[in-house]
Parts: structure tokens; sequence; C-alpha cells
């Protein structure tokens, strides 16, 4: 049990509004409510509580937040008074051990604690004798700190072994730009001893302190940012998962195998055994909300500026959205109109660094004009250049639209093929997938794709599918605004209707993208019907299916994909857009798996934004019409029945055309 009598009285405290003026004031009553706030609390006042305001008032402890709410269990301030003679004193709670160094940080408001790599503040690795602490079904944890070095896996409160399935306890962190809560219960219904890490939809500025609670009620992962719910998780149920033995750490991600120590300060950790309602979350975040707005510490200044410039996604006969990233917390003005002055706007939300207005309301294929204008918390402005973009088309209106794929790592390319794709004016662009060399890589988005890709795509919107390389990281379903569930959907833009799959999950008939393929197929009365997804059902690759080089077996293509092929016969898919090979491969028509004179699918590779080249095998399969190895990009023109198929090189040189007449 944790109930020394100052544990009851700082538990009073808590509730009083203003303990500082309380001075000697006799408690000497029992209570199971307390008369200020409407919480429960876990036990009644036993005596002598006057003393201990009288000798905690005296030492200016620190209650100027105290404020309504439920009893922790344990409560931790990271400043110079709790942190004497390698002990950081516990407000409530096991004191933890401190190795390392910590120094004193001060703000207008009050002080942290920097952490370094070398610090260590241990609670205890005996789970038994730290059992009052570990919360059995339900917990809420909250904590004021700033990351300044952000980490794959970081933290600042768990305890927790996560090794291979033997996934066990809970740990509040963050990764490289967010905050994560993870927990292993016993109910969870992906198995036993798996974790699941909830990550927030918010993301942290590097050096800016943050109020984080994660709340888990026995049935639902919550976790809050500064105030707001910022991710949900039902995975998990039942009651906690701990392991036998685990160090239970503060300012560290830390397990048997694991020790990534918390670089950046700590303000405050608070510990529940119960799950707060949101109002509650707020009201604690709110009590300190100045914290937010003092300025990053310990970490080099940041300029304001788009992370990202403006680009654009999902357009339509009467809408758009423009989306960019700030490199600091922000809020976005989509200004637009139908002249460079852009006379209208839409508001965006405050403190986002990715920032995404939707238009509405447009004319159709109409000419518009729009600029991004962001404001930081400092009050400081920059804005975008004017772009123009235009709505899509009507139905019988022809339209083009260019297709580049597997862009990835090579922004010299991709840019050069965004230029030459730009030049030609297409309506809009297909991106079979491969985007960036490493989906999870936030560089490979700020400084590679976004970058060589402006010059398209912040005139027209692009419609891509994920490939292999975007190892379907949260960045892919940031960064595009896509109807959900984001890694299958589909569009139509005049009399074509796009079917957009992602092959890197189950694509079998059993699978849930297989059926809604084959409903939403069967429902199209487009004129023109069009797949993409990254891997190519047929392919003459000279080592990715098969080592031709070596043997004159291979399965000429992704059979995984190949499985979709039955719908494509079945509803007459018209043209398969595909990457993953980087090189260039169009086939004859193919029906039930043979090639046919007409009304058979045509299979496209267009693997030539960016990626390193390959070539095709010695064989020639019968399905091959044309195959080229080279750097390249496609422009595919509609017009009514009538279809064209452009293919141009690096040089900007016309390598392959072909016309398809329904
Ligand atoms: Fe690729
Ligand atoms: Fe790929």
């Amino acid at each position: 049990m944790h109930n020394a009598c100052s544990v009851l009285v700082f538990s009073l405290l808590r509730c009083e509004s203003s303990f500082q003026t309380l001075g000697l004031i006799m408690f000497n009553f029992s209570i199971t409510r307390c008369p200020v706030c409407s919480f429960r609390h876990r036990a009644s006042i036993i005596g002598q509580a006057s003393l201990f305001i009288f000798v905690a008032s005296l030492l200016g402890m620190e209650y100027a937040s105290a404020h309504e709410g439920p009893d922790p269990i344990a409560h931790w301030f990271f400043n110079a008074r709790s942190a004497q003679k390698n002990k950081l004193h516990a407000r409530l709670g096991p004191h933890a051990k401190i190795s390392g160094s910590v120094s004193v940080v001060k703000d207008d408001v009050g002080e942290s604690l920097m952490l370094g790599a070398d610090t260590s503040l241990e609670l205890g690795d005996d789970l038994a004798r730290l059992s009052d602490y570990l919360p059995k079904k339900e917990m809420t944890v909250a904590s004021w700190f700033a990351v300044n070095q952000p980490r794959e896996w970081g933290g600042v409160i768990g305890v927790i072994q996560d090794n291979g399935n033997r996934e066990k306890g809970w740990v509040l962190g963050y990764d490289y730009n967010r905050f994560y809560f993870g927990l292993a219960t016993k109910g969870a219904d992906d198995g036993d001893g798996k974790m699941t890490y909830l990550y927030s939809n918010a993301r942290f500025e590097k050096g800016r302190l943050y109020h984080v609670a994660a709340v888990y009620d026995g049935a639902t992962m919550q976790i809050f940012v500064n105030g707001e719910l910022s991710g949900e998780s039902k995975v998990q149920s039942g009651d906690i998962l701990y392991p036998k033995s685990a160090p239970f750490v503060l300012g560290k991600y830390k397990d048997a195998d694991e020790d990534y120590p918390h670089l950046g300060r700590i303000r405050e950790i608070v510990l529940y055994d119960m799950a707060a309602k949101p109002e509650w979350v707020k009201k604690e975040f709110t009590h300190q909300e100045q914290l937010v707005t003092l300025p990053p510490q310990g970490v080099a200044p940041v300029k304001f500026d788009f992370m990202i410039k403006p680009y654009l996604q999902f357009v339509t006969k009467d809408g758009i959205t423009v989306m960019c990233q700030t490199s600091k917390a922000a809020m976005a003005e989509v200004h637009y109109g139908e002249t460079a002055a852009v006379d209208q706007k839409i508001v965006g939300e405050k403190n986002r660094f990715i920032h995404e207005g939707k238009i509405s309301g447009l004319q159709s294929e109409t000419q518009y004009f729009y600029k991004v204008v962001t404001t930081d918390a400092e009050g400081k402005k920059i804005e975008s250049e004017v772009r123009t973009f235009q709505t899509a088309n009507n139905e019988t209106t022809p339209f083009s639209f260019a297709v580049i794929s597997d862009t990835q790592s090579n922004p010299a390319v991709s840019g050069k093929v965004a230029q030459h794709a730009w030049a030609q004016r297409p309506n809009f662009l297909l991106h079979p997938g491969d985007l960036v060399g490493t989906g999870s890589n936030d560089d490979h988005w700020t400084k590679q794709y976004f970058p060589s890709m402006e010059p398209l795509v912040s005139r027209v919107a692009f419609f891509p599918v994920l490939g292999n390389h975007e190892v379907n990281a949260r960045n892919y379903y940031d960064y595009m605004s896509l109807p959900s569930p984001e890694y299958y959907y589909t569009y139509s833009y005049g009399n074509t209707q796009f079917f957009m799959i992602d092959t890197n999950k189950n694509v079998g008939p059993d699978s849930e993208q297989y059926k809604w393929l084959s409903k939403e197929l069967s429902k199209s009365k487009s004129t023109w019907k069009i797949v993409c997804h990254h891997h190519p059902p047929y392919s003459s690759d000279e080592n990715d299916y098969g080592n031709l080089w070596k043997t004159n077996q291979s399965t000429r293509g992704d059979l995984r994909a190949r499985q979709l092929a039955k719908l494509y016969d079945e509803f007459s898919v018209d043209i398969v857009w595909s990457g993953h090979i980087h090189s260039y491969e169009r086939t004859w028509p193919i029906k039930a798996d043979k090639v046919v004179q007409k009304s058979g699918s045509i299979y496209m590779i267009t693997g030539g934004g960016g990626g390193g080249l390959e070539t095709a095998g010695p064989f020639k399969p019968a399905f091959q019409n044309n195959v080229r190895r080279g750097h390249h990009y496609c422009m595919v023109s509609v017009n009514g029945e009538q279809l064209e198929i452009k293919a141009f090189d690096l040089e900007n040189r016309l390598f392959d055309y072909v016309k398809i007449e329904k």
C-alpha cells in the first residue's frame, strides 16, 4: 500500500485550488468523496494533515498547478528540489535512482530536468515490490516533456519487455516525429504477448514542451497531445499484461536488451490506475497551457519555412485538396480564386506541421489560382508562390494524364521527368508506387520526392498507390489525402474510372481488396477502366521472377498480382499500370493468360521514374510488345472512345506509341 499520511494529505491538496494560501488549517475528518472536486478518493484523511500542509507550504513545494481530478498512484516533478543526492524524489510513489547527469533548465514558468545520453532514472525491476505503482486494468499516464533528439524508440516512462512475440508492459514514448503509447494486455485479439504501439496523429517540434497523456480503460487505448485526442485503438483489451521482471524506468525506453535514453527535458510525469476522460485530460493540459508557448530549449533554432511546398491531391470536378508541410507547428490558409488575386480562402487548424486544405464548390474544367499562407505560434507568416490548378473535366471532354513510377531515391531523374511531364500539361499524374526509397524516412519525402516533383505536383494532383518501398509507413497516409482506407480507392476523370490497389497486401480471391475491386468494376459504367497497382502481373524482367541468365524458368510476372487478372478479364479492364520493375514494358492485349488481338487488357510497366534501372531477360515472351531499359515517363490521352499511350525517355524523345479504339 502507498498510504503514507503525506500521500493522503497531498491527495486532498490536489483538489484545493489555492493550496499556498491554506496555511495552518486542521484536517481531522474522514472522507470518501472529496468536498472540492467530484472525483472519488481512494483513502480517508486520518489526522495530522495540517502539519504536512504547513511543512509543504514552508518548503514552497510545487502545487501551483493543483487542480481537480482523481488521485495519482505516482507523481514525479523534474526540478532542482526533486533531484537530489542521486535520487529523484517522487511527490508520490517510488523514488528514482539517478545515475549520469541531469541538469536543471529554467524557463518563464518553472523548471525541468534535461536528461542526457548517460542519464538513468530507475525505479527498480522488482515488479512484485513495485506492484502498487503498476496499474492493473485501467491506466492514465501523462507527462510534460520535450524531445530534443527524436529516435525510433524514445521513452519517458515505461515498464516493458519488448522481445519477439513476448511483448509485455506499457510505455509512453515517441519516434522521429510523434508520440506513442505502447501497451500489452491479456485479452488482446492480436494474440497474447503483442504490444500495440498507438501513435499520435499530432507531430512534435524538437525542443518544445508537450503535454502527452496515454489512457487505457480496459478496452480502448487513447493518446492525447496538448489536451486533444490524437489517436485511438481497440486492439488491446482486459488486464494489463506485465512481465515477471522488467526495468521500471523514467526518461528512457528500456527493456532487457534495449536501452534508449531520452535526450531532452522532462518536467512532470503522473500515473493513475484509472482511465481519464477526455475532458479531464483537457483540463489537466489547460492548467499549464502556457508551457506550449515557451520557446524550444537546447536545440538549434528552426527557421520557419515550408518543409514541403504546397502540392495537390484528389482533384474532382468541384474540388481539390491543397497540402503542404511546415518546419514548425503552424496554421495554414489556402487562398484561391479564378484570378491570381486569390480572393477566397479556407482556414486550417492551428498547431499543424502537415496542412490539408480541402477546397470545394468549384466549377468543373476551370482554371484556378492558389497559394498557401501559414502562420507559426509566434505570428510569423510565410507564403507560397501563386500556382494554378484545374478542376476535373466533364465526361465528354478529352483529357490527358502523365504516368511516372518508381521515383524512389533519385530526385535528379524524377525532377527531370516531372518537368517534361508538366511541359505536356497533363490533367493529373498517376503514380504506380515506390514514390520514395523508404517510406518511413522523412527525408525521402521532404528532400527527395516532393522537391523534385514540385513542378508537376504543385499544378496537378497525383494519384498514387503504395509500392513496397513505402513500407506502408504512416508518412504515406499523412501525405496523401485519398478516400479511406487510402491504400485502395477509386476515382473518375472524364469518361474513365481508375481503380487503385495495394498489391503489397493480400489480393487473392478471398481478400478485401479483391472483393471490393470486383464490386466496383461490376458497377462501373465508364467508357475506360484503368487499374493501377505496384506489382506487375506480366514482366520480361531478367531476374525478378527467375534468373533468366541461369535458367529459362521464370514466372514472368508477379503471381500474387496476377490473381487479379481474372477480374480484368471478367470486367474488360482496358489497361493495368504497374511499376516495380525499373524499366518500360507494354504487353499485347492479354485475356485468360493468353495474348489476344483485341478485347484483352494491356499491361504497362512504367518503372522508369528514377530508381536504379533494370533489364529485360534474353527471352521474348509472347505477351511482350515493347520493352525498353531506361528512365522514362508516359502520357495517356483520352478522347471519347480513343485512347493513346505515348512513352518518352529522359531526353523527352518519344519511344513508344499506341492508339486503342473501343
Ligand atoms: Fe521500385
Ligand atoms: Fe517496387
